[in-house]
């Protein structure tokens, strides 16, 4: 069993990146089907959507744009609950089509910040696609459509997930170890 520490933290693997990249492929199947002839705007939330974008992006095969974003609620292992300003979107997205990439929805209160944000804009049609969701700690109302993998409410690191900033380069998906 792969194991990594982090700081003063131990994980062991929980989703091999095989895995990983078979839902990805799944995910962006049904992207693709609906936003073939919509030229989708995909808006990655920054830091910790980078690599799940990339996968996702690659995979769609039609014209669409790219767009980053930053907002950051998060520190050390619990959900802050802080809500900061959405920054980086530069593009005109009034009208337009746009799917936003996070890395994970855990409480919701990010997503719905930056949902709440973009949906001033006036665009088309505004949905969500996520690498992990976790359905049990949901509080907001706003739909995930598009989650990659459903997980429970552990602490995860790895493919763009991070512990105190660290952690994000992990090909697979760790686990937190409780109790150690
Ligand atoms: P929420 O606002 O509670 O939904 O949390 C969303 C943000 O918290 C994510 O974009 C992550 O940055 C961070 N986060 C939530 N759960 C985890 C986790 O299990 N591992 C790493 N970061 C997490
Ligand atoms: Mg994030």
């Amino acid at each position: 069993m792969k194991k990594v520490t982090l700081e003063d933290k131990h994980f062991k693997l929980f989703i091999e990146s095989k895995k990983i990249l078979a839902e990805i492929d799944q995910l962006c199947s049904e992207i693709n089907a609906y936003y073939a002839n919509k030229k989708p705007i995909f808006i990655c939330v920054l830091n910790g959507a980078f690599l799940f974008a990339s996968e996702l992006i690659k995979r769609f095969e039609h014209e669409c744009e790219v767009s980053f974003v930053k907002l950051s609620s998060y520190e050390g292992i619990n959900s802050s609950g802080i809500v900061k300003n959405l920054i980086g979107l530069n593009e005109n997205i009034k009208g337009r089509n746009l799917i936003i990439v996070e890395d994970i929805v855990d409480t919701g209160n990010t997503i719905d910040s930056v949902y709440n944000n973009i949906k001033t804009h006036e665009p088309n049609s505004l949905e969500v696609a996520t690498l992990l969701f976790k359905p049990d700690a949901y509080k907001k109302k706003i739909p995930i459509k598009y989650p990659a993998i459903n997980v429970g409410n552990e602490f995860l690191v790895g493919f763009g997930l991070d512990y105190n900033g660290i952690g994000r380069n992990l090909q697979d998906i760790y686990i937190i170890e409780e109790n150690k």
